[in-house]
């Protein structure tokens, strides 16, 4: 009788969340590790804002109804490629930079804690799942839309350096009017309400690893996580 042979199967395309608090760079290294391994990358953020704006162009109120349940079921959601990126289209439109405004800045954080937004938008996220590999960064991915993803990374940095970088892309988005301090309080107040709210707040999994991306460059942090992936098993797909 031969020896029991045994089979290992190697996981070639993983899911990885990226969560954390607000503008702590979570896309760029979501976006940067999908590219690395030829993965689909989806920001979740962008989809609360795109809830957001539109909400905010019909001038629908946030709060739970008829009529945010009849404008959730108007929405279709997707990303498209486009320069070399991915950029998200609301029923077949680009809002672009308007999902960055500080109008949108404001309102995302009550918006994304109304219950049924949250059904919504998680039921579109578990969608975009492929035995491809995906990266997505938001806030309950690796506790809630895709608990059992392969790598879970948590991000935070230090809250000036993401003031900063907001500022910047506000300023991108033609905004000149806002302060740091501005900047900076509506991110503290985003990531209390969003670290607040009853359904899927904001937490690091019990299985994530942490990232302090304060004194790191965008080479060097995803120099860091692809080392993680690949210890893995990420192969490109
Ligand atoms: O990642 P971002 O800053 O673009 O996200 C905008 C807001 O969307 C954030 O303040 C809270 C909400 N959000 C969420 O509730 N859950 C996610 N998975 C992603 C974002």
């Amino acid at each position: 009788m031969g020896a029991k042979v045994r089979y290992y199967c190697r996981v070639k395309a993983l899911t990885i969340a990226v969560d954390g608090y607000a503008s702590c760079g979570k896309s760029t290294l979501a976006k940067d590790l999908a590219s690395a391994l030829g993965y689909r990358y989806i920001d979740s953020g962008a989809m609360y804002r795109a809830v957001t704006w539109y909400l905010l162009e019909h001038r629908l109120a946030a709060e739970e109804g008829p009529s945010l349940q009849a404008a959730l079921d108007k929405i279709v959601l997707d990303f498209v490629a486009k320069d070399g990126s991915t950029v998200l289209t609301l029923n077949g439109q680009e809002p672009g930079l308007a999902l960055r405004s500080m109008e949108v800045n404001s309102m995302v954080s009550p918006v994304s804690a109304l219950h049924s937004v949250r059904i919504a938008m998680v039921e579109r996220q578990r969608a975009f799942s492929t035995r491809a590999g995906l990266t997505m960064d938001g806030r309950d991915i690796g506790t809630y839309v895709f608990p059992e993803a392969e790598l879970k990374i948590f991000m935070q940095s230090r809250p000036e350096i993401r003031a900063a970088r907001r500022l910047a892309e506000l300023r991108k988005a033609g905004e000149l009017q806002w302060t740091l301090d501005e900047v900076l309080t509506n991110l503290r107040e985003r990531d209390t309400m969003d670290s607040n709210r009853d359904f899927a707040p904001l937490r690091r999994a019990d299985d994530a690893v942490d990232l302090d991306n304060s004194d790191m460059n965008q080479e060097e942090q995803l120099a860091w996580a692809l080392d993680l992936a690949l210890a893995r098993g990420a192969v490109r797909p």
